[in-house]
């Protein structure tokens, strides 16, 4: 779908749909000159008032009303959508306006539309806003129907802001660089949903590294990945640990951006890739297992973010590792008990072959800051507990650096994707003791998103480091407002926001 600004009126507008924003409590005012609702009202012959008076329509959020109409426009229907009430309206709502309008619009068969400016929201952050959550909205995790598919007929969406004023060059040049930023963005994020979604025996380490390579050659990226052999010479037992109980070969899949003018920062994100989590010897329940397809999540969500800030251009230096692997319990497996030296030298005693996101982790990190990661950040699908803690609504961050933590839950306040921080005091530390081993690999029922990240920390020493937990919202078990059951793309936005404010800009 092509978006673009007018600055027209919004009634000299030539489109299928105009979307017309409410909020709770407002009405056309009798008699009033100005204000868009006794406009509309009286283009529509008083159809928006009868609505109200029905009370059919309220502009509660997530209402809407779908008029036909005879009227003097030119878009051939109005969507009336809820904002709910003024004083509580903010970016996300206008998120979820922008997501559910666009939704019903594709089942509608519209092929144009228009969303009408109504708050005052900024107008550079507002109209990204709006394209993220349109473009969000439209996907749906239904690749592998042959009949039956979501059909969408939607070619256009217009960002009608007369406010703009027409004359305005910069206010003009900064609204398409919003709208350009929404849609690089939204597309990345989609991007990653898709390969998060794909079956496992259809997204191996392989063909994730063979993505990987492909989005680097597209958007002119540096790509590096190493095999199994380059993993033995550089002494990454604990990965190889993790890989060796499957037929399928293990990818470290690197990719670089590296802007000719540069702060002195490198950025390191790094991403758990297992396509597939059969949790080893110590094997899960059949139950709900399919769902471990979606355990590289934080890797799709590092691939996708990488092709966003090559596109996007920040100046700073970034790399992306990705750790991908299956991990099935396979003749070769790794048992409950074995002890492996990771490629810092730390020895683990292995007393879970489930807990193996921190493991191929712990030789991913050390991994990026052999490669001169100044600042890092991890995501991953690591823990079940972080679900009890935070439920699918926040991401928990724990790290070693309380301004970087900061950085990363403003980056995603401002990517309306929340960020919660759990505490990582040293006394966790006593739950992963072993008695054989520098560590051991889980540390006991007791917060265990805690002590999993704290055995990361031990892999990055002093490097300011933050890890997102993104088990618990990484899936959508229920559909949201402009996020489909399925995956979500869950901090692709984040990520991208982070990068920018460290390469010096203002977030946007
Ligand atoms: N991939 C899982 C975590 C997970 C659980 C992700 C549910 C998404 C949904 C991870 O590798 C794992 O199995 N963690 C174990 C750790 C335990 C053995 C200490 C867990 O959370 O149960
Ligand atoms: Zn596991
Ligand atoms: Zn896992």
């Amino acid at each position: 779908m092509n978006v673009k600004a007018d600055t027209r009126n919004y009634s000299d507008i030539d489109c299928d749909a105009l979307v017309i924003g409410v909020f709770e409590g407002e009405r056309p005012e009798k008699g009033a000159e100005t204000g868009i609702l006794s406009d509309i009202d009286s283009r529509l012959g008083g159809v928006l008032s009868s609505l109200f008076e029905t009370g059919e329509f309220n502009g509660k959020p997530g209402e809407s009303a779908y008029v036909h109409h005879a009227g003097n426009l030119k878009a051939k229907r109005v969507l009336f959508a809820g904002l709910g009430k003024q004083a509580d309206f903010n970016i996300d709502g206008l998120r979820r306006m922008a997501g559910s309008a666009t939704r019903l619009l594709r089942g509608k068969k519209v092929r144009r539309f228009a969303i009408v400016r109504r708050s005052q929201l900024p107008l550079p952050e507002a109209a990204q806003a709006v394209v993220e959550a349109a473009l969000l909205s439209l996907f749906d995790a239904d690749k592998y129907y042959t009949s039956d598919k979501t059909e969408s007929r939607l070619e256009e969406m217009i960002l009608a802001a007369r406010d703009t004023e027409s004359g305005d060059q910069g206010a003009q040049a900064e609204l398409n660089k919003a709208i350009e930023r929404g849609r690089i963005v939204a597309e990345a994020t989609n991007f990653a949903r898709d390969i998060i979604n794909e079956p496992s025996n259809l997204m191996t380490p392989t063909d994730l590294a063979r993505i990987a390579a492909e989005g680097a050659r597209s958007f002119g990226l540096g790509i590096d990945v190493l095999d199994a052999d380059k993993m033995k010479e550089l002494g990454m037992g604990a990965l190889l640990g993790v890989a060796q109980g499957s037929e399928e070969p293990p990818k470290l899949i690197v990719l670089t951006y590296n802007p000719s003018t540069a702060s002195d920062e490198t950025v390191a994100i790094v991403g758990k890739g297992i396509t597939f989590d059969t949790g080893g010897i110590s094997i899960k329940p059949s139950e709900g297992m399919e769902k471990m397809k979606y355990d590289m999540a934080g890797g799709a969500t590092v691939i996708a973010a990488m092709r966003a800030i090559a596109q996007l251009r920040p100046a700073v230096k970034v790399i992306g590792v990705v750790p991908a692997t299956e991990n099935m319990p396979g003749g070769g497996a790794q048992r409950p008990g074995d002890v492996v030296t990771s490629m810092a030298g730390k020895t683990i005693e292995v007393i879970n072959t489930d807990a193996e996101g921190r493991l191929v982790l712990a030789d991913a990190l050390t991994y990026a800051k052999k490669l001169g990661a100044t600042r890092i950040v991890d995501l991953a699908t690591l823990t079940g507990a972080v679900s009890v803690a935070l439920g699918d609504i926040y991401v928990a961050i724990m790290g070693n650096d309380q301004p970087w933590i900061d950085d990363v839950i403003t980056a995603g306040k401002a990517a309306g994707e929340k960020i919660w921080q759990l505490p990582l005091d040293r006394e966790y530390r006593e739950q992963i003791k072993s008695e054989i081993a520098d560590i051991q690999n889980i540390g006991g029922r007791k917060a265990g998103t805690i002590t999993a990240a704290y055995f990361l920390r031990e892999f990055v020493d002093e490097t300011p480091w933050a890890h997102l937990d993104i088990a618990g919202t990484a899936w959508n078990e229920s559909a949201k407002p402009y996020l489909a059951v399925g995956p979500t793309g869950v901090c692709v936005r984040t990520l991208v926001n982070l990068v920018d404010s460290v390469a010096g800009k203002s977030l946007k």
